[in-house]
């Protein structure tokens, strides 16, 4: 534990720390662009630069290992004089496109411009022209003139996704990020984490193509929600509009819609990275929903379709459950605190990997496409579901089960949240609410337990399954 003294004030640093860690332990920021905690250190944009005291020149911290006694000042005249030039040298030919830029607003450049530089260009040359929209597949675009060279994002791809599919070519101010090519590296298109790219690089020089123009960051919310896309059950930030912005002139869908997804940074999960598959949420929660309960496809109020279920349900004998693995930890509980004694029960996964998907990786994707088999498991048994002769009803709840598998005649209860075939086939049929309309918990394969909480409002005919199967049990105490 060497003692080192950061700006005259003494740190108990750890011997595998750079001055740039035990800094940001100690709570003194020190500016940084190419380097990142998660990735090796590259040393190249110099602008985390400290001065050691006694000596007439800068170094950078990020490569800087603590030693016993090490005094460093992170905020000399040296230091500052040397970031404002690194600073005028790293937008020298950085195009002044804020304006347009989808990074505006949570730029790290546009940050230091104001805190360490805040001159205009020294230079009367005319800025190095390069490639504006260069195509890196179908999800990113690359800006070549904002590119800064940081190389977060190549070493991004060979470190942490391994698809070794960027490289830097060329020299001097004719460098610019490309796809590597070669025998080792694949192409973003195939690499499934390719978007971390748009988050870690620090300028507006990667782009996501699904966030294109779409919006200004500062109209947006960023609501704290979990992915549902495997049982990694990966933190992330749903970003919606907010209600001050809401569109009046467009379509009104839009205030209710994701915009984006990006990771929220949680060590016990996924660090700082999520899978495409986050990423693509918004188009999964953006399906056709289901808007009101049916009796054999027959609109009905909720009521009638409540005492439709109640009566199945005073009738059953061998009642079978088909239980969501998509479901909260709440709305499991509730099930097994409320119905728990009249189904059997089995587990249900609602989602399979989809052609071309990856199944597993070491990463973070993981074969179970549900989020909370872990819960449902614990509560209702790892048993495949399987219908004894004596069925005599079924309750399915959520997505993912063939309908033809269910023994022929027997009544069908189906709670879903989006519009199917299934839904008018079912004897009674409840709209559910979706994850971005209530909050809740799910449990992942580790058993770490991350809370989701609500976008937008819940539609007028939807309903939370939590109450359904309370609102159920109530009712058939009452009749009982
Ligand atoms: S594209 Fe972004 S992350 Fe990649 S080198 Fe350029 S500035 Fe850095
Ligand atoms: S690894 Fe799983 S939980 Fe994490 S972002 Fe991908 S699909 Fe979602
Ligand atoms: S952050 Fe240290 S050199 Fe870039």
């Amino acid at each position: 534990m060497p003692q080192i003294f950061i700006d005259g004030q003494p740190f108990q640093a750890r011997t595998e720390q750079t001055v740039l860690q035990a800094a940001d332990e100690m709570g003194v920021y020190i500016p940084r662009l190419c380097w990142h905690p998660r990735l090796s250190i590259a040393g190249n944009c110099r602008i985390c630069v400290v001065q050691v005291e006694g000596r007439s020149w800068v170094e950078i911290s990020c490569n800087m290992p603590v030693s016993e006694g090490l005094r460093v000042l992170t905020d000399s005249e040296l230091v500052r004089e040397h970031r404002k030039a690194t600073m005028q040298f790293i937008t020298l030919n950085h195009p002044v496109d804020c304006g347009i830029c989808d990074k505006a607003g949570e730029c790290t450049l546009q940050d230091y411009h104001v805190a360490y530089n805040g001159t205009p260009s020294v230079s009367q040359e005319p800025k190095v022209k390069s490639t504006k929209f260069y195509d890196l597949g179908a999800r990113i675009t690359l800006d070549n003139e904002r590119c800064i060279l940081c190389s977060r994002c190549v070493r991004f791809t060979r470190e942490i996704s391994k698809s070794n599919a960027l490289g830097i070519q060329e020299r001097g101010d004719h460098s610019v990020v490309r796809p590597a090519g070669g025998a080792a590296a694949r192409s973003l298109d195939e690499d499934p984490y390719s978007d971390n790219v748009i988050d870690i690089c620090p300028v507006g020089a990667l782009l996501s193509k699904k966030f294109f123009y779409k919006s200004r960051v500062w109209y947006l919310k960023a609501t704290p929600s979990v992915c549902p896309g495997c049982e990694r059950g990966c933190a992330i930030d749903l970003w919606h509009r907010k209600p001050e912005w809401f569109l009046r002139s467009l379509d009104a869908k839009q205030n209710f819609a994701i915009d984006r997804v990006t990771p929220r940074d949680n060590p016990a999960v996924n660090g700082p990275w999520v899978c495409n598959k986050a990423r693509d949420l918004p188009e999964f929660f953006a399906r056709t929903r289901a808007a009101v309960p049916m009796r054999k496809g027959r609109e009905v109020p909720l009521d009638e379709a409540l005492e439709a279920a109640r009566t199945l349900l005073e009738r059953s004998r061998h009642a079978v459950a088909l239980v969501s693995s998509g479901g909260s930890n709440e709305e499991l509980q509730a099930f097994h605190r409320a119905l728990g004694d009249r189904f059997q029960a089995f587990v249900k996964s609602d989602r399979q990997a989809e052609p071309g998907e990856p199944v597993e990786d070491e990463l973070l994707i993981r074969a179970d496409k549900n989020p909370n088999g872990h819960t449902a498991r614990r509560l209702f048994g790892g048993a495949e579901p399987a219908f004894a002769p004596e069925t005599d009803l079924v309750l399915v709840w959520g997505e993912g089960f063939e309908f033809q598998r269910l023994p022929r005649g027997v009544p069908v209860i189906f709670l879903n949240a989006f519009l199917q075939p299934e839904n008018g086939h079912a004897d009674v049929f409840f709209p559910l609410s979706l994850m971005t309309e209530r909050a809740g918990h799910f449990t992942n394969f580790q058993g770490t337990t991350s809370r989701f909480e609500a976008c937008f409002p819940r539609p007028a005919a939807a309903v939370d399954a939590e109450t359904l199967f309370e609102a159920l049990a109530a009712v058939r105490a009452v009749a009982t």
